[in-house]
């Protein structure tokens, strides 16, 4: 049987991986401490999503570990030698990272590095797949002329008709200090694989969602409005007119990338991995999708100030990773992630 560590695996991304290791026929360590609940308070508490996933899976064990805790990672490595690993522990918002810097840093630049280190000592040959983020582009993407639209801004060029690819520069932009820490992460795991030669890969995810989101305000948009919405909370729009445009792919798309480069790793890979433009959708735009599902207005609030660091207009080229992966795809649409977040909205057991 083989092992897959899975970081993060309470979470969004990680709990999909663990599901889909699981079924798949792997025996999946997975650490997390809950971390996101003491980020986000209550809303982001991923205890229901463990105990959900702990029920499901048959190979799945969980372990209540910290990535910062160098000595404890460096052992798990040393004595499960994993022939995966994915890793997506993360303090994952750019607004409260202004906050925790020292959190923010440690837990995204310095865990990744205390996981690359556990895999090149004990576990080289296994290919290390790593959820990074459009945010180490920072504010690069705002630079390209967009043109208003009725409901959305879009890109003025033509020549980005299929969205951002991975040649955008990642440097001499504006990151807000979570997209800086990721970017130390994104390229320490390119290093490992270029200095090392380690079969790692950096996706660099759009709007990742599903309806394992523990949706809070400052991170996850379309889990947080569903919830919005089935509680009739208040949902703040930050800026842009609520123009601004995000593509989404559902995580267990996000599974099957991890999965094709699992079985063809390549050195020091990078793919931008969202929904593609089919996939896209604004802020405007996903409240009346979802005000229609549910069937009620949204209570709604405008802030006239963007978030820093907020992109006005991103659609994430797929390009290179259909090229390299010409079996992938994405396979659910826009359609489905919202009806399913709004089914699972309906009940409380987010
Ligand atoms: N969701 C998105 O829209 C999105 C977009 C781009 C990139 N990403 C990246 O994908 C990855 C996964 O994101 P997600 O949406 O699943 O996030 P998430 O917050 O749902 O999951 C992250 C998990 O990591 C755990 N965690 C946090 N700090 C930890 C620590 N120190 N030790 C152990 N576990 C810890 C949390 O408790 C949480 O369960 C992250 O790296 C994130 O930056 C996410």
């Amino acid at each position: 049987m083989k092992t897959a560590l899975v970081t993060g695996s309470s979470g969004l991304i990680g709990s999909e991986a663990v599901a889909f290791l699981d079924e798949r026929g792997f025996r999946v360590i997975g650490l997390d401490n809950n971390m996101r609940r003491d980020f986000f308070g209550p809303d982001g508490d991923t205890t229901w999503n463990l105990q959900r996933l702990t029920k499901a899976t048959s190979h799945f064990e969980p372990r209540d570990v910290d990535v910062r805790d160098r000595d404890t990672i460096l052992r798990s490595f040393a004595e499960e030698r994993p022939d995966l690993v994915v890793h997506c522990a993360a303090q994952p918002s750019h607004d409260l990272a202004a906050s925790r810097p020292f959190d923010d840093f440690e837990v995204n630049a310095v865990g990744t590095l205390n996981l690359l280190e556990g895999a090149r000592q004990s576990c080289p040959e296994s290919p290390f797949v790593f959820l990074s983020t459009n945010k180490v582009y920072g504010d690069a993407p705002n630079e390209l002329e967009l043109v208003e639209l009725e409901t959305r801004y879009d890109y003025a060029d033509p020549a980005y008709a299929d969205g951002i690819d991975e040649s955008m520069r990642i440097d001499a932009t504006m990151h807000s200090l979570f997209g800086a820490s990721k970017v130390a992460a994104d390229v320490l795991v390119q290093e490992y694989g270029r200095y090392f030669g380690m079969p790692t890969v950096c996706f660099r995810g759009g709007c990742l969602t599903g309806p394992h989101h523990s949706g809070a305000e400052l991170h996850g948009f379309l889990a947080y409005l569903a919830r919005a919405l089935r509680d009739v909370q208040t949902y703040r729009i930050y800026g842009y007119k609520g123009k601004q445009v995000r593509d989404n792919i559902h995580s267990y798309d996000v599974c099957t990338a991890m999965m094709a480069f699992y079985e063809a790793p390549r050195v020091a890979a990078v793919y931008n991995l969202g929904g593609g433009r089919a996939n896209s959708i604004s802020v405007l735009e996903a409240i009346e999708e979802l005000e229609g599902r549910f069937g009620r207005p949204l209570q709604r609030e405008y802030v006239d100030e963007p978030r820093r660091g907020d992109h006005i207009c991103y659609i994430s080229d797929l390009g290179r990773l259909h090229a390299d992966y010409p079996g992938w795809e994405v396979t659910i649409s826009l359609d489905e992630i919202l009806d399913q977040l709004a089914e699972l909205a309906a009940p409380a057991t987010t």
